[in-house]
């Protein structure tokens, strides 16, 4: 989703911008634009629609300056046009201004205070800009009017801002919306992800929701939108740019799949000890004994990632769990348990979904734990505890690596509660020994690749749409396994309870309609097995994805040995591979899906 970048007192200010712009490319977005001032008088304003690298074609070499900001932005109020391309600037051309997040009262603004304004764009943030310019014309300096401008605004936002009459400075403030200041030798960055920035710094300082920075060559001025200062140290972020780079392959995606044996080992090497114990914090533990229930909130992928630690929390730690999705849960909550604990599951942690939920848990005083892929995110600051899903940058929009991460680390965090609560399961229950079945398992996945590509092209081509099938741990994985194949092919698919088909929905099902079923699940593999001939004699084009246990003759992928309860990490792998090569097949592109945005930080 929208991405900024800003640089001040660097002399490689539009080469800073426009690589922090393509590290952000993988975050979702329709069109770009950079601000470029050489703080002598001279300014340049460049947007394109459309990719990055149609905005470089259209930087010329004179655009070169000492302060700039720039944006990639993915479309909520008005079509991907130049016009509503960010930076926007007030109608006298003092101000410019980039905004990632939505304004709610945009509208009340516009007319209470800029009727008589000339708009050039159809955007939310426009308004914010000329509402600065307004108070700067009733008097107020550069930073005064933005500060009146910020109390004023309702919304999600962050906000670089810089004032031709001072361009010695970037003004920078934020509500919800994810923002980092990088501290660089005798120049400073900003940007919404430290990833846009780790080839000019690794050390970075948080801005906190209601402050406002004025950021300059050599200083970091943080306070309250009130003016009381504010201290923060800086922090250091443990990244390589190597680590965010495609290496050998043609797509993040494939790299991200490839890599889910090595993310299952780190993982057992960071949480389990070889004898047995584990590196888990004891607060935790006695916070979550607590519980009389588990509340996962998290959107998409994590939300399915979320179902299979239900399944998982309940048998292991025998404690209840809802699992909810961010957007529903928050403005409809249902009566809680008297001692709940809630489970924030998220890659980014920044998913703004899932946040105004935790800043409701946070208001009512409640424990909360954040599993994410991001240290130092929002959803992870936020938090009374946070666990790392140590997967790794994950760069396509399509999550693979961070979702069986996420399982792995349910099912660790899992034995150590039922362990702690003396939970019988929970002593047999080997999470060292399967997350070793784990890694083996999906490396025998990913070396079927040339025949997981063939079943693909003989099941999906020319296809419209498609069914993943399957029973209890089963049905949460076709969930995700249709997810994957929507969000890169574009095929229409649907997720569906096995025995739920006959209900309804198997209307839908005609002479070569691809179906594809999992038979993983010990207690339904039997009455799936039932549907699967029920589809079949309606013309359905059946490909069977079974454990070892449960295969028979003539099924296509056998998925190797391990626990039931957490054999989505190794079954979602064909499901992965499938999306993949259909996408691939379509001419799309694989890590940046139309519409998609990696890093949803807008509700
Ligand atoms: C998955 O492939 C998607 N990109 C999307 O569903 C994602 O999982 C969702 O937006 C939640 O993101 P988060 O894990 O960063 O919170």
């Amino acid at each position: 989703m929208c991405g900024i970048v800003g640089v001040i007192g660097n002399n490689k200010t539009t080469d800073i911008l426009l690589n922090g712009l393509e590290k952000l490319e993988y975050r979702g977005y329709d069109s770009a634009g950079i601000y470029v001032n050489n703080q002598k008088g001279k300014d340049f304003l460049v947007k394109e629609v459309g990719k990055i690298s149609k905005l470089e074609n259209a930087v010329t070499d004179d655009v070169q300056g000492l302060v700039g900001i720039g944006h990639t932005r993915w479309a909520t109020h008005g079509t991907p046009t130049v016009e509503n391309a960010h930076p926007h600037f007030s109608a006298d051309n003092r101000f410019y201004l980039v905004h990632n997040g939505v304004l709610t009262n945009f509208e009340e603004l516009k007319t209470k205070y800029l009727a008589d304004v000339k708009f050039s764009s159809q955007t939310d943030t426009e308004v914010a800009v000329q509402l600065v310019d307004h108070f700067a014309k009733e008097g107020l300096d550069g930073e005064a009017a933005f500060r009146k401008a910020l109390s004023l605004i309702e919304g999600s936002y962050a906000f670089a801002m810089v004032d031709k009459e001072q361009p010695d400075r970037i003004f920078v403030a934020k509500n919800k919306s994810p923002l980092l200041i990088g501290l660089g030798d005798g120049f400073n960055v900003i940007c919404s992800d430290a990833m846009a920035m780790l080839d000019q710094t690794h050390q970075f300082v948080e801005i906190h929701d209601g402050e406002v920075v004025i950021l300059k060559k050599g200083s970091v001025e943080i306070s309250k939108l009130d003016g009381t200062a504010v201290q923060r140290d800086p922090y250091t972020v443990d990244l390589d740019a190597s680590d965010i780079s495609k290496g050998t392959y043609e797509h993040y995606m494939l790299k991200e799949i490839d890599e889910q044996p090595n993310v299952m080992r780190k993982i057992s090497q960071n949480y389990l000890n070889d004898d047995g114990t584990m590196n888990i914090d004891s607060k935790l533990l006695d916070e979550m004994k607590k519980a009389d229930r588990l509340y996962i909130v998290a959107a998409g992928t994590s939300y399915h990632a979320g179902l299979v630690g239900q399944n998982i929390f309940e048998k292991i730690a025998d404690v209840p769990v809802d699992v909810e999705l961010g957007s529903e849960f928050g403005y409809h909550m249902p009566k809680l348990s008297k001692h709940p604990f809630f489970i924030f599951l998220s890659q980014s942690g920044e998913t703004a979904d899932s946040r105004q939920v935790l800043v409701k848990v946070n208001e009512m005083n409640l424990p909360s734990l954040t599993m994410t892929n991001v240290p130092n995110s929002t959803l992870s600051r936020e938090a009374t505890f946070t666990m790392e899903l140590l997967a790794g940058p994950e760069i396509a929009v399509a999550s693979t690596k961070a979702y069986t991460a996420q399982i792995a680390v349910e099912a660790v965090l899992a034995q150590a509660l039922g362990q702690a609560k003396g939970i019988a399961i929970a002593k047999d229950f080997d999470v060292k020994k399967q997350l070793a079945l784990a890694a083996n398992g999906i490396q025998t996945i990913v070396d079927e690749k040339a025949t997981i590509k063939q079943l693909t092209a003989d099941f999906l081509t020319d296809q419209t749409d498609a069914f993943y099938i399957g029973r209890g741990i089963d049905y949460a994985l076709s969930l995700e396994a249709a997810l994957k194949l929507k969000e890169i092919s574009y095929i229409h698919a649907e997720g569906f309870a096995a025995g739920e088909l006959k209900h309804g929905t198997i209307a839908l099902i005609e002479n070569n309609t691809p179906v594809i079923a999992y038979v993983n699940d010990g207690v339904g593999a039997s009455h799936t097995r039932g549907n699967i001939q029920e589809v079949k004699a309606r013309g359905a084009h059946v490909l069977v994805i079974a454990s070892q246990k449960y295969a028979e003759a003539g099924d296509q992928i056998i998925i190797p040995e391990i626990d039931e309860l957490i054999s989505p990490i190794i079954s979602v792998v064909p499901a992965q591979l499938i999306a993949y090569y259909a996408s691939l097949a379509r001419g799309n592109d694989v890590d940046k899906p139309r519409n998609l945005a990696k890093s949803v930080t807008v509700e």
